[in-house]
């Protein structure tokens, strides 16, 4: 069973079972892990889903593509490995990933 852990800004971590082809953003909210709203359900516009990957993941998952980087730039906590997680599509070779929630969303 392949799983992802979501380390909130206070350091708490959870930790959910990763499903091939959903995104981090959906297991996110149907585990009901705090921090990732995903408000525009998953179209890349509304921010609310930003996460921060592990760097020693970065490579494995990808980096943020055109439209992505649209909605990133506006987000002040945007850092080098951020990603929108609805963007990001599981695959069971994630298994052990881990990314940091921001304090804020927009
Ligand atoms: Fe809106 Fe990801 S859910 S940008």
């Amino acid at each position: 069973m392949a799983t992802v852990t979501y380390v909130t800004h206070d350091g708490n971590e959870y930790e959910a079972t990763l499903i091939e082809g959903k995104s981090l953003m959906q297991t996110a909210v149907d585990e009901a892990i705090p921090g990732i709203d995903g408000d525009c359900g998953g179209e890349a516009a509304c921010g609310t889903c930003h996460v921060v990957v592990d760097p020693t993941w970065i490579d494995t998952v990808g980096r943020s593509g055109e439209v992505e980087e649209e909605m990133l730039s506006m987000h002040p906590e945007r850092e080098a490995t951020s990603r929108l997680s609805c963007q990001m599509v599981a695959t069971e070779a994630w298994d052990g990933l881990t990314v940091r929630l921001p304090e804020f969303q927009l």
